[in-house]
This record gives structure tokens, C-alpha cells and sequence, in this order.
């Protein structure tokens, strides 16, 4: 095995975590469809498709370096929300969550010395970077715009270009390699 059991522990768990978010996700999505924002279930659902993607990433890095990535079940999540703006303030949480997590990994790996790890690890520290930008990006937009019906259905039909826009500054500021 290529790397500690702590540290194929702690990625299972991560494993576990990430899985757990891309079904709140979905269920966020779920509930924006059947209120009838249409933007923001796309948008949730495009992000439960990027939390299963960091779920594959993990499960491939484990099973690659000679661990076993352990698919785990998962609790029910959130299923109703008291508005838009709460879906969103559920994502943003899930979020920094996640980027804690991230940066416990990143420690592990440290200690370890295990160099492959630690720079398996950089793709997640930028994606969380943009992942709160985005959710944060979004949020304001409930300060600028308002919280009335209009107000709710403009952002409801920006959400791929703030996506876009946010994705596109988020690439420009990685390192070119
Ligand atoms: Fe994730």
C-alpha cells in the first residue's frame, strides 16, 4: 500500500463526506424543481454531478494506491427550505465544511511526508476556493437584488453565468503548469 491507513482512514471518511453532499445536493435540487426554480435545480444539480466527481477521484486515488475505497451509505438529507436563499446559505456551509476537511487532509499528509498525497490534494484546496466564491458570489446577489418574487426569479436566471463567470476567474488564477 502506497500510503499510511491513517491516511487511507481519512480519505475514506472524505469519501463518505463528499458522497453525503452530492445527495444533499440532489435533494436541494429536488426541492427547487418542484417549487419551480428551474435555474437553481439545474445549478444543484450540475454541483451534485461535481461532488460525485470528487467522490471518483478519491475512490480511484485509493484503489490506485493499493487501498480499498470503502463506498459508505448515507443519511437523508435536508429535503425542505424556508427559501431560496437558504438553499444557498445550505451550500455555502456544506462548503467551508468540506474546505476544513480538505485542509485536515492536507495535515495528515504533511506529518506523513507523503509527498503524492499532498500534491493529489492541491486540486481540491483550488476547487474549494472556487467552490466558495461561487456560493458566496451568489449569496450577495440576495443583498443587491432584493428577496421579493422578481427578485427571486432574476437570480434564479443567472445562476449558469454567475457559474461561468465564476469558473473562468477561478482558472485564470491558477498557476499555469
Ligand atoms: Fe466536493
Amino acid at each position: 500500500m502506497r500510503i499510511s491507513s491513517e491516511l487511507a482512514k481519512a480519505i475514506n471518511d472524505q469519501i463518505s463526506y463528499e458522497s453525503s453532499a452530492t445527495q444533499a445536493y440532489v435533494a436541494i435540487g429536488s426541492w427547487c424543481e418542484r417549487i419551480g426554480y428551474g435555474g437553481s435545480s439545474t445549478f444543484f444539480f450540475e454541483q451534485a454531478a461535481e461532488e460525485n466527481m470528487h467522490v471518483l477521484k478519491f475512490v480511484h486515488y485509493l484503489n490506485n494506491a493499493g487501498a480499498e475505497a470503502i463506498i459508505p451509505a448515507t443519511e437523508k438529507p435536508q429535503g425542505n427550505f424556508d427559501s431560496l436563499e437558504a438553499t444557498f446559505q445550505a451550500g455555502l456551509k456544506n462548503e467551508q465544511t468540506v474546505t476544513k476537511l480538505i485542509n485536515n487532509l492536507v495535515g495528515i499528509a504533511e506529518k506523513e511526508k507523503d509527498r503524492a498525497t499532498y500534491l493529489f490534494l492541491q486540486w481540491f484546496v483550488n476547487e474549494q476556493i472556487e467552490e466558495e466564491t461561487l456560493f458566496e458570489t451568489i449569496l450577495q446577489k440576495f443583498e443587491l437584488i432584493g428577496r421579493d418574487k422578481l427578485a427571486m426569479y432574476q437570480i434564479d436566471q443567472s445562476l449558469t453565468s454567475i457559474r461561468t463567470e465564476t469558473m473562468s476567474k477561478g482558472d485564470s488564477q491558477q498557476p499555469a503548469n
